[in-house]
């Protein structure tokens, strides 16, 4: 049997999956990885732009970082590969429970589009947060990301109102994650026979946690990515190729092929 015949044995035959995905998965959208050769992490220093420090240190710099981000997302779309995990996550079996580390809210997105007033059952945990949210640094409120961020000075960037400077809704380096939403992602790896890892490098914990679990707990992994990863040895299959060739083919029902 080959590899993705395999994998989608695996995948159909299971009772729950916990899928963990993570920027691979959006770069066919446009959406830059972190890592990779042309990666933001290449051409950015995160400690001056992702850090509770950084923010404090010079706001107007990393609001300028994710007003560019958010520029960028705004003009992506979802792809195959996300359309296929919301079609995933809404079918009653395999019970499949969709984790991103992503903040770009495609997986959203994509749920919307499959499932108009459904959606809601195949909207991701978004353990990194989301970039299309803001929050308060003071009280933590969250709000719909503001539409225009003038970056000229401190006292022209986005305030809550209560005062308190609004930043991102994103995790940052140095951060605690979300614990309800951490908590929810490592239950469901832990009750699911599946782990289906895509486009992840699979190196930033606690989030790199998720595969271990359900190994730990007896299931499998399937791996979809365009290199080897330091989970790859850890695989039951891995599936070497992009998201939006290997995702759609590995949800479809086994008897298709
Ligand atoms: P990375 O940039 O570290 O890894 C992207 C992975 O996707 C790599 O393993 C690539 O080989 C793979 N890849 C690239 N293109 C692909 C494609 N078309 N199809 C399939 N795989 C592809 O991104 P993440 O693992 O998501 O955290 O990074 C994890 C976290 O590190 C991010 O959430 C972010 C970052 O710092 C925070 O900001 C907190």
């Amino acid at each position: 049997m080959d590899a993705l015949r395999r994998a989608r044995a695996l995948l159909h035959d299971a009772d729950r999956v916990v899928v963990l995905t993570g920027a691979g998965i959006s770069a066919e959208s446009g959406v830059p990885t972190f890592r990779g050769p042309e990666g933001l992490w290449r051409r950015h220093r995160p400690e001056e732009l992702a850090t509770p420090e950084a923010f404090r240190r010079d706001p107007c710099l990393v609001w300028e970082w994710y007003a560019w981000r958010r520029s960028i997302v705004a003009g992506c779309a979802p792809n195959d590969g996300h359309r296929a995990l919301a079609r995933l996550a809404l079918l009653d079996r395999p019970r499949t429970t969709l984790v991103t580390q992503n903040v770009d809210g495609l997986h959203h997105r994509a749920a919307v589009e499959v499932a108009g007033p459904d959606a809601g059952r195949a909207l991701p945990l978004e353990v990194h947060g989301a970039i299309h949210r803001d929050r308060c640094s003071r009280c933590g409120a969250r709000t719909p990301a503001v539409a225009e961020v003038s970056t000229s000075s401190p006292e022209a960037l986005p305030r809550c109102h209560c005062g308190g400077l609004l930043r991102p809704d994103v995790v940052w380096f140095g951060e605690a994650l979300d614990a309800e939403v951490l908590g929810a992602a490592f239950e469901a790896a832990a009750e699911a026979s599946v782990c289906l890892v895509v486009g992840t490098s699979a190196l930033v914990y606690p989030a790199a946690s998720i595969p271990e679990i359900t190994l730990g707990a007896g299931g499998v992994v399937i791996e979809v990515n365009t290199d080897a990863t330091p989970l790859t040895p850890w695989a039951s299959v891995s599936l070497r190729g992009t998201a939006t060739s290997l995702v759609p083919a590995l949800a479809e029902a086994p008897s298709s092929g």
